[in-house]
């Protein structure tokens, strides 16, 4: 066996399940969850017919880099929503789902051999990006997301011993669970690192299309664009439609950036056998083409949170995020002993609303467990059904 699958940590849903084996929630109350950040809108219709008019793809092998009029609707899609022209033949690839690309990426990039690889990551985090650091054989660096920077990383506070021995970096813009999106500031400090250690960028932006501002979250390639760094060098930007379209099983995004990391990141997906389904390949060329169904979309979002957020906020330390489809609550003044675990537990016991503990999504670093008396709310169910957990919420702590 791989002796690095050991160092694998359990994901939080199941150390969730573990610490509430032994709860029976409330039977007065029907079970909501806010835990899994899972999208339940519908999925559009033109999505689903454009699968259902492709069955033939069933039929034949795809090609890893995906068929050219797949490529051409990233490059288009690119270009419309953040101004940046790529080449659509060597600048981008298809993928399924950013979650097996955060990984893989990691197995493309990392060279264990002086036993010192390391990857930063934000903290708390999306916790692909620690596995995909462990398996490929790298020690993880943890930044803490500080709420007095609007939940943002101060990458300043990284030694340079640290960046030394980087070889990767995750950012997570909007951000999982804080919401926050990252100034073209920090991108500016983060490709100044990268430029002077040598490390490569993954920027996840899987959230990039729900946010309740006038402008839309900055993107990663949009910020390297501004700053004249038109070769994207060590650079990748990684982008899905299970957020923005609604389609959380179809495991389709993409990944567009450096030439040079998409071109050995083809030869290790042609080997992975990671190739996107033909028919899957044409649902999603409907889905990026379109974009009034992500406007009708993030116009959901923003009702739904309109409302929830100023309930919670009577009770909880709760503000209207950036962007992404969390709350990312304070709990820490109204919980027992300030604990997000025995928050979320008694929630469950009383009121059977399951919500997910911050310090389940985060590692202790620099002292400090930077998800410690903080809960995550994910608002993904129709309003209605997120209402009536946010009154259960109210009810529940104004019991405390
Ligand atoms: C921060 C973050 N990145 C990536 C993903 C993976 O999304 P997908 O694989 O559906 O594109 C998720 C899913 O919840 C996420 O929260």
């Amino acid at each position: 066996m791989n002796p690095l699958l050991s160092r694998l940590h359990p994901y939080p849903f199941e150390r969730l399940r573990a610490l509430s084996r032994d709860i029976t929630p409330n039977p007065a109350y029907s079970p909501i969850s806010l835990g899994l950040g899972e999208p339940k809108h519908t999925t559009p219709s033109l999505i689903t017919d454009a699968l259902v008019a492709n069955l033939n793809g069933l039929a034949s092998y795809p090609a890893t880099s995906g068929e050219p009029a797949l490529r051409q609707a990233f490059a288009d899609w690119m270009t419309r929503r953040y101004g940046v022209e790529l080449n659509a033949a060597t600048q981008m690839l298809p993928v399924n789902g950013s979650r097996e690309a955060l990984f893989a990426l990691a197995q493309v990039v990392i060279d264990p051999a002086g036993g010192d690889a390391t990857v930063v990551c934000p903290n708390p985090f999306y916790q692909i990006y620690e596995g995909a650091a462990l398996l490929a054989g790298a020690q993880t660096y943890f930044v803490n997301s500080d709420p007095s920077r609007n939940f943002g990383c101060d990458w300043s506070t990284v030694p340079d011993s640290v960046w030394a021995q980087t070889q990767l970096i995750y950012v997570c813009s909007p951000g999982n669970p804080t919401g926050a999106v990252m100034p073209l500031a920090e991108w500016k400090h983060l490709f100044e690192l990268s430029e002077r250690f040598g490390f490569v960028i993954a920027s996840d932006e899987c959230y990039s299309e729900i946010y309740f501002r006038d402008d839309a979250p900055l993107g990663s390639l949009e910020a390297a664009l501004q700053l004249g760094r038109r070769e994207f060098k060590n650079l990748i930007a990684l982008t899905s439609l299970s957020k923005r379209s609604n389609v959380p099983g179809m495991r389709s995004g993409f990944v567009a950036g450096d030439a040079a990391l998409i071109k050995q990141f083809l030869l290790y997906r042609t080997y992975h056998g990671s190739a996107m389904s033909p028919t899957l390949q044409q649902a999603s060329i409907a889905a990026w083409n379109d974009e009034q169904h992500v406007v009708a979309n993030r116009d959901k979002y923003r009702k739904k949170f309109a409302q929830v957020t100023p309930l919670l906020a009577q009770v909880l330390g709760v503000a209207l995020p950036d962007a992404g489809f969390y709350l990312w609550a304070d709990v820490s003044k109204v919980a027992p002993g300030g604990d997000d675990v025995a928050f979320a537990l008694a929630l469950l016991a009383q009121y059977n609303v399951t919500v997910l503990p911050g310090s389940l999504l985060a590692r202790p670093a620099h002292g400090q467990n930077p998800g410690a008396g903080r809960v995550r709310l994910a608002l993904v169910a129709e309003v209605d059904e997120c209402l009536e957990a946010a009154r259960r919420i109210v009810s529940f702590v104004k019991s405390l």
